[in-house]
């Protein structure tokens, strides 16, 4: 049974510190940042793991920022430095990568990297819905003009497709029942809230997760955050939009937190490594070491995998 490591950002204590990145080590070892020209971070996030890429590189390289989510960008300003010409931040779905670069005249690039997932800022904000720790509107919109939330797929899909979500992107052994306890409950009201989705979830399969470490409502609330983000096919096209924009000897970074990205990223990379586009610098991924997951328990289910143009 291929097993589904759970986001474990979905902690309380966690959200509250300040964002940490994740194997940024092992980023800034494997990625010779001295001598890239043009690096481009597509998940820029809350800027951290930014900063150290930022530390590393030479005061005329260009480094660019996207990210879909623009609520952490003037924290990400204070981080990298306001008025630098060298750093350019872009809301943008990292799926639309070849548009942002072509704005930018750039054909190539030396760096890619990917930092999947949701960041601290966006957990830790009740508004946003994306924790069923804090109460707040259904939404996990990670862009917010984004036409689709949680609220729109929980009161509207069938029971069918519902479970159907909860199966395939939270691995959830009870999904029928969820999708079913959910639509009897919409009857009465619609789902608005985090706290109301959690507490049906609960009551659907609560007690049958007595013995195991994870809150019940976790992969529910990953699969409609998946569901809702279109985070596996963004995924697949980001990274087919970004290889071809890679210079010989260039490399992309991928950090991934379950196993559905983490095959995404080896099976991309083994086919273009069949096709002799890319070597795989890392034929198991990486991961966090006992130092960092000490530090961070948030990492502790990190994959890092990195491939090079040849
Ligand atoms: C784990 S966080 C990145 C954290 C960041 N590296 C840092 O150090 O602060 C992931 C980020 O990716 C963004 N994101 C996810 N999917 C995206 C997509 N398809 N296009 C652009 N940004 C995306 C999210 O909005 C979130 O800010």
């Amino acid at each position: 049974m291929s097993v589904l490591t759970i986001q474990p950002a979905f902690n309380d204590q966690m959200a509250e510190v300040n964002h940490y990145p994740v194997m940024h080590r092992q980023i800034l070892e494997s990625l010779d940042l001295q001598n890239r020209k043009v690096v481009v971070d597509c998940t820029v996030g809350a800027g951290a793991l930014a900063q150290k890429v930022l530390s590393q590189m030479s005061p005329e390289a260009l480094f660019v920022g996207m990210d879909k989510d623009e609520d952490t960008f003037e924290l990400v300003r204070k981080r990298l430095g306001k008025a630098e010409e060298r750093i350019q931040l872009f809301k943008a779905d990292f799926t639309d990568l070849d548009k942002v670069l072509e704005d930018l005249d750039i054909k190539e690039v030396d760096t890619f990297i990917f930092d999947l997932g949701i960041s601290t800022p966006q957990l830790s904000n009740p508004e946003r819905g994306f924790s069923f720790l804090k109460d707040g509107p259904l939404d996990m919109r990670m862009d917010k003009n984004a036409f689709v939330s949680a609220y729109d797929l929980v009161n509207n899909l069938s029971e069918r497709e519902l479970a159907n979500i909860f199966r395939k992107f939270g691995e959830e052994r009870h999904y029928r029942k969820v999708a079913n306890f959910l639509v009897r409950a919409r009857k009465n009201k619609p789902i608005a809230t985090t706290a109301e989705l959690t507490n049906i979830i609960t009551d659907a399969i609560g007690t049958r997760y007595r013995d195991l470490k994870i809150h019940p409502a976790t992969r529910v609330f990953q699969s409609l955050r998946i569901a809702v983000n279109r985070e596996l096919t963004a995924l697949e096209e980001g990274l087919k939009k970004a290889i071809p924009f890679l210079s010989a000897g260039a490399r992309i970074a991928v950090i991934s937190f379950h196993s559905l990205e983490d095959r995404i990223v080896k099976h991309t990379f083994r086919d273009y490594a069949q096709e002799d586009i890319l070597k795989i610098i890392t034929k198991k991924p990486l991961l966090p070491d006992d130092e960092e997951i000490r530090e961070n328990p948030a990492s502790r289910s990190a994959k890092l995998r990195i491939a090079e143009k040849i």
